[in-house]
């Protein structure tokens, strides 16, 4: 599949199940089980890329969570960020008083989830955490809060498990560096 547009596996399937796992034993044992009459965890997955971490984690953690998803956008189809966060779906639902996990597929510059944490906090959550599965620490021009990181990266253009060019490449099982040649 997509042959030769793949420069190298940068993280296997198998590397990101095992932190997949491994996150979900994290957070649960922060959060613990809901008491009596309490509302569930809430996961906020940014579609379209934290759609396969999000489903993925979500079966891992041994607590109820519910699922609920914004799309914003800030790329297009560009490989670089225009600073620019549009709301293309809003929640379904009120968030006040839940306890409201952010799942991201990825931390570039940070425009993104420095945005979505403020919106998102400005609706009176009881808490709010962020997860991503990727940060690249080199690319960050904000520095925003999150609590759990699966993996930083150094500083190029990666796509699967979730994450795009163009739309393409989502659905890989692993990360890869993408061949320049795609772009060029
Ligand atoms: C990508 C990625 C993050 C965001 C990170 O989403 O999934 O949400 O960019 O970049 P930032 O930290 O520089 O803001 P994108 O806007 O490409 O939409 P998508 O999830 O639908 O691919
Ligand atoms: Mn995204
Ligand atoms: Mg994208």
């Amino acid at each position: 599949m997509y042959d030769g547009d793949i420069a190298s596996v940068l993280i296997s399937s198998q590397e990101i199940q095992d932190k997949i796992a491994e996150l979900a034993d994290t957070i649960a044992a922060d959060y613990g089980e809901p008491k009596p009459g309490e509302p569930d965890l809430l996961l906020v997955g940014v579609l379209k890329g934290a759609v396969m971490f999000m489903t993925d984690l979500a079966r891992h953690l041994p607590l109820p969570t519910q699922l609920e998803f914004m799309a914003i956008s800030s790329y297009g189809s560009a490989t670089s960020s225009s600073g620019v966060v549009r709301i293309l779906k809003d929640l379904d639902r009120d968030i006040s008083g839940r306890h409201v996990l952010i799942v991201e597929d990825i931390i570039d510059s940070g425009l993104t989830l420095s945005w979505l944490r403020k919106n998102l906090e400005s609706r009176g959550p009881a808490s709010l955490q962020v997860v991503t599965l990727l940060r690249k620490p080199e690319a960050a021009k904000l520095d925003v809060d999150v609590s759990y990181v699966g993996f930083d990266i150094p500083n190029e253009f990666v796509v699967g498990f979730g994450l795009d060019y163009a739309e393409r490449y989502r659905d890989l099982p692993y990360i890869g560096t993408l061949d320049p040649s795609v772009y060029a």
